[in-house]
């Protein structure tokens, strides 16, 4: 099977299933809980934070929980007011609609959106001039789920009109030891729970890339090894992947020991950081930069980027003892 093919069968479908975000879950639990008996559509939800920390995931199982209808889309896709109304009109009641990246919308498309979500109403102009009117069209109440990196992208009318706002925070080591055991599981494969948290210690914090060195440490495991997942195995696939003790790959080298040597461990600024690497400052920002801020190797000055003393130990380089 493909890859994603494998990485949907895996993921969670209920609460229950669901490991880690607390904190997300239990709230979300009882907001469920609560529409179900007012037997009303949950309120509307944004989820934000990090990839790969289980926005999707989440997503598909509050629809689950809820036993409505999922739709799914992103903000780049829907192009015109159109395109979203269309979507709207074809949703059930307690439907939910889920908008990944929903910080790419467009102001048009965005105009659209907030009386479909205060009063589950889609204003529809007609005609054009003097003659031009606008006529109002009932929506199934709905459910509107929507997911972004970062919640400051988005406009502050889009952010207010969410009921529930839930920020997903990085996994512990322990948490996601126990998302590769039951992956392991799943793909019916022997791991010892040394090896579980040997990848979970690699993963940054994040299920979608611990699942990842799974299934390459399982490739390894079964062209080198008997099938078993061990520790010593799964430490030479790490090595093979480039993946070092802290979870940080070749991009992340790239970019610490440019700021630590061409730029002699002066402030640098995201762009210059994205060039140097050849990686769109976005990635940068989104992908690379918070988890290296979690990990206490990056601060954010008002001039630039810098590293921090236990992120030259860590890259073995001499700490210039930055002011
Ligand atoms: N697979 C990916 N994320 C997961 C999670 N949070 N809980 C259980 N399995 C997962």
């Amino acid at each position: 099977m493909e890859d994603h093919v494998v990485e949907l069968s895996l993921r969670p479908r209920y609460l229950s299933e669901y490991i880690g975000q607390t904190q997300a879950k239990e709230n979300l639990k009882i907001y469920i809980e609560a529409a179900k008996m007012r037997k009303e559509a949950l309120d509307h939800v944004l989820l934000y934070g990090p990839p790969g920390l289980g926005k999707t995931t989440l997503s598909n199982i509050i629809a689950n929980e809820l036993g409505v209808n999922l739709r799914t889309t992103s903000g780049p896709a829907i192009e015109r007011p159109g395109d979203l109304a269309a979507l709207l009109t074809n949703l059930q009641e307690g439907d939910v609609l889920f908008i990944d990246e929903i910080h790419r919308l467009s102001r048009a498309v965005e105009e659209v959106l907030y009386p479909a979500m205060e009063d589950y109403a889609l204003d529809i102009m007609i005609g054009k001039g003097p003659s031009a009117r606008s006529v109002r069209l009932d929506l199934p109440r709905f459910t509107l789920i929507g997911a972004t990196t970062r919640a400051g992208l988005l406009s502050a009318p889009l952010r207010d009109r969410f009921g529930v706002v839930s920020r997903l925070e990085y996994y512990t080591i322990e948490e996601l030891s126990f998302i590769v055991s039951r992956t392991a599981d799943l793909l019916g494969m022997a791991i010892v729970g040394e090896a579980a948290e040997e990848i979970a210690m690699r993963s940054r914090g994040t299920p979608r890339i611990a699942n990842r060195l799974l299934k390459r440490v399982r490739d390894f495991a079964q062209v080198r090894g008997d099938g078993v997942i061990t520790h010593e195995i799964a430490n030479q696939a790490m090595e093979l992947l480039q993946v070092d003790p802290m979870g940080l790959d070749h991009i992340d080298h790239k970019m610490l020991h440019a700021m630590m040597t061409s730029f002699a461990g002066r402030p640098v600024g995201l762009d210059t950081i994205a060039a140097t690497v050849g990686e769109e400052s976005q990635t940068i920002e989104d992908v690379y930069e918070p988890y290296l801020l979690q990990i206490g190797f990056l601060q954010r000055t008002p001039r630039g980027r810098v590293c921090t003393e236990p992120a030259y130990r860590h890259m073995k380089l001499p700490y210039p003892g930055q002011e």
